[in-house]
């Protein structure tokens, strides 16, 4: 169960440390982390130093919450995320979220990095999320719901925000930004795929396939904010293309795409 103190409790003390009310929450994942260097940065909080809030233990994962000015916009950045394979429960992994809808933030944009299981993508490419598979076996809604916060069973029929994806698609044309656009499927992790599940993940309709984004997702949309997610294509699952992937790899590949997702997200958050 969501624990409203908590949550209350979180959003009040960076309230506290901040001089404006951000109006978009940006959660960096591999590929966005140089949308830092264009944020004129006001705060800058340590995740350890906010009262309740999880602490992040991946490798090339920061740990700190960025609030500051993104082409105009004020924004909240969380530079690190949770994963469900660090051992966080599902509540706690999006808890953030939770604290950023208490703080009145209704936009969340989300990034991270995956694996590509259309035959069309390449690495490096950037895709756009216009839906998600959830096989993580689990949700972050389960247990006694809060009818305060949402409904027991929430709409998913537009997990991400049509509207948003139009606006993306015109920027990558307008900047000439190439953008693929597909279907997410998240698991658990920490293993990458064997191929025969890359197979099989590309049958059941994905386009690609990482370990963060869905819960925050339907976190998001249980609490009625409208969520704009990409991720970067950092290795392929792809007969005859698959190759050993490695975690150093997958940053490296997201790193080329950085200037693109970098470019992208600072157009939209100005025109959403
Ligand atoms: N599978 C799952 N998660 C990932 C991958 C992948 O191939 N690449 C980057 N994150």
């Amino acid at each position: 169960m969501l624990d409203i103190q908590k949550i209350k409790e979180s959003a009040r003390f960076i309230e506290s440390q901040i001089t404006a009310k951000p109006t978009i929450a940006i959660v960096l994942g591999s590929g966005l982390g140089g949308l830092v260097k264009n944020v004129k940065i006001q705060q800058e909080i340590s995740y350890k130093n906010i009262p309740n809030f999880p602490v992040s233990t991946v490798q090339g994962h920061k740990g700190t919450l960025i609030f500051g000015e993104l082409n105009g916009v004020n924004v909240l950045v969380m530079n690190g995320r949770f994963h469900y394979y660090e051992g966080h429960s599902m509540q706690t992994l999006t808890f953030p979220i939770q604290v950023f809808n208490e703080m009145g933030i209704k936009k969340l944009i989300l990034s991270n990095a995956a694996g590509g299981l259309n035959p069309s993508f390449d690495i490096a490419d950037v895709m756009i999320i216009r839906d998600h598979i959830n096989l993580m076996g689990n949700n972050p809604l389960m247990g006694p719901n809060n009818d305060d916060l949402g409904p027991r069973f929430p709409d998913m029929s537009e997990a991400y925000s049509h509207r948003f994806i139009k606006l993306a698609k015109k920027i990558g044309e307008e900047q000439k930004i190439k953008l693929q656009c597909g279907v997410y499927l998240g698991v658990t992790g920490p293993c990458y795929e064997t191929p025969a599940e890359y197979v099989a993940f590309h049958a059941l309709g994905a386009d690609a396939v990482g370990m963060s984004t869905v819960p925050e997702t339907i976190m998001a949309r249980y609490l009625g904010m409208e969520v704009f997610a990409l991720s970067v294509i950092t290795d392929l699952g792809v007969i005859g293309q698959i190759e050993k992937a490695s975690h150093e790899d997958v940053l490296n590949a997201a790193a080329k795409a950085e200037p693109n997702m970098v470019k992208l997200v600072s157009e939209l958050v100005a025109q959403l």
